[in-house]
């Protein structure tokens, strides 16, 4: 019944599309960041398929060029600047020729910079926040009748609850796997983070709202959904029984939905993992045994410093805790070298930490001074070299521990999510329930299709299969 409501809003949301689209228009969106940007890249294309527009993939033809941004780090924020120039002189070729181009900035580095960006790069039209792309449209009608726009409001209301859903055609093209955000914005404030300031405080969608997209999902042909949010284990809602749910409660609702054979979540903190998330694990084949926790440090007294409000000794507790519910669950983690005030001796007790946990994967990063940041502020900043140096020996010690990871698969049979054509002939590409792709022989099955293969080797970042 839900399904065929959704079909008809698709059939009048299409019909509206071929009476009100005189000349279709192009839309470029080059994503940057997190999965959440890729996420609402998606959903702003949606919206803009309402009013006409179709998603290209070379930025020449493109009406509207949209840069979905990131802050995290002082690197990737200046990244836009850079391309932004190249948008400028394609701008004014296109003009040349009487094509016009509308430039929009979107994401954090519009949240945080505002009208600042527009300063700094005249030829952007619009710079729109992350909380409110459904005012995309009207922003863009505006900054087309020649006004530059900058909305950075945060919204009150849900704002995907004002986006259209995703047409099936859309979500076919985007393959079997899919995002799908169910929390944003952040209230735990770490003194190194911007996303508290650029995504706002903590909002929760509402369990039939999720529901409701997840089944549109699987209906269109998608077998793993991965939730997501800034904090997405804080995520809590009002069930169907009138109690309070959290993340472990809406995992075991969601694995309950025909087609959606794999659930995922990320990015989840130490301190918002609930015992109902817990057995969730236990519990649930679908919940694929990965689990991304960053822990940022090892010493306590950096994590301290970093507002992270839990030790060591809690974070190697709780993942024991993890493993004696799901022993085969692979971790995986974030890492901040150079923190402020950093020591020698606070390294070496994050060398410690990854020791003791032993990561399928992680990801470490220099610290990155962010404005508007306590860090920021804070007395002892690291020198570059000496944060080199740190990120070097972590990095060495990761690999060695993802290799390791990868290894102990060779001889073993695992399922694997058939996903898309390989680069060679005769080859198809799955995932491995711990996110590694997966090259296999075609006859191993279609895509969408969940299979076992035997793992027979290992690549830089992937597995080598036959089928069985
Ligand atoms: N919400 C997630 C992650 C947010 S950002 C969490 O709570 O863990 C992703 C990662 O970027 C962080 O985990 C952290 O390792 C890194 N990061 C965030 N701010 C940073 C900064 N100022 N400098 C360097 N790395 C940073
Ligand atoms: Fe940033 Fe910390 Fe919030 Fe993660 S929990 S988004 S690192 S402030
Ligand atoms: Fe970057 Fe914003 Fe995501 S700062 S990491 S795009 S929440």
């Amino acid at each position: 019944m839900e399904l065929e409501q959704l079909d008809l809003a698709e059939t009048a949301a299409s019909r509206k599309h071929e009476a009100d689209a005189p000349a279709a228009k192009k839309v470029f969106v080059k994503t940057y960041g997190c999965q959440m940007n890729v996420y609402d890249s998606q959903r702003m294309a949606d919206a803009l398929a309402v009013d006409g527009y179709a998603a290209t993939e070379s930025i020449e033809d493109a009406d509207l060029v949209l840069l979905n941004t990131c802050h995290i780090r002082e690197k990737a924020a200046e990244k836009v600047y850079s391309e932004l120039g190249r948008v400028r002189a394609l701008k004014a070729e296109r003009a040349a020729r009487g094509l016009e181009t509308v430039i929009g900035v979107a994401g954090c580095v519009a949240q945080a910079e505002g009208r600042e960006i527009i300063r700094r790069q005249p030829a952007v039209d619009l710079v729109i926040g992350p909380q409110t792309y459904h005012r995309l449209p009207e922003v863009l009608r505006k900054a087309r009748a020649g006004e530059k726009v900058v909305e950075t409001e945060y919204a009150v209301e849900d704002k995907f609850e004002h986006l259209p859903m995703p047409q099936r055609s859309a979500i076919r093209g985007r393959g079997v796997t899919a995002f799908l955000t169910v929390q944003e914005g952040c209230d735990k404030f770490c003194t190194f983070c911007v996303v508290p300031y650029t995504r706002g405080s903590e909002v929760s969608r509402p369990v039939e709202r999720i529901v409701g997209e997840a089944e549109r999902l699987a209906a269109a042909g998608v077998r793993e959904v991965t939730l997501l949010g800034q904090n997405v284990n804080a995520w809590h809602g009002e069930g169907p029984d009138g109690r309070e749910w959290g993340l472990g409660r809406l995992l075991y609702r969601l694995a309950e939905i025909p087609g959606i054979a794999r659930l995922r979540y990320t990015t989840s903190h130490p301190r918002d993992m609930d015992d109902e998330l817990i057995e969730a694990h236990r519990d649930l084949a679908a919940l694929m045994p990965y689990l991304h926790l960053p822990v940022q440090s090892g010493s306590d007294r950096i994590l301290k410093a970093m507002n992270r409000r839990h030790t060591a000794a809690d974070y190697l507790k709780l993942i024991e805790r993890i493993r004696a519910a799901r022993s085969d669950i692979a971790m995986s983690g974030d890492f901040i070298v150079g923190f402020p005030g950093e020591t020698d001796a606070d390294f070496e007790a994050t060398m410690a930490i990854v020791r003791a946990t032993n990561y399928a994967s992680a990801f470490s990063f220099k610290y990155s001074p962010r404005p508007g940041t306590p860090g920021a502020e804070m007395d002892g900043h690291v020198e570059e070299q000496v944060k080199d140096e740190r990120l070097q020996r972590l990095q060495a010690l990761i690999t060695e521990q993802q290799h390791a990871f990868a290894e102990g698969l060779v001889g073993r049979t695992i399922s694997t999510l058939v996903e898309k054509p390989g680069r060679r002939p005769g080859q198809i590409v799955g995932r491995s329930p711990w996110l590694q792709p997966v090259i296999v022989d075609e006859k191993a099955g279609e895509i969408g299709d969940i299979v076992d293969v035997r793992i027979t080797g290992t690549g830089t970042n992937s597995l080598f299969a036959e089928s069985v």
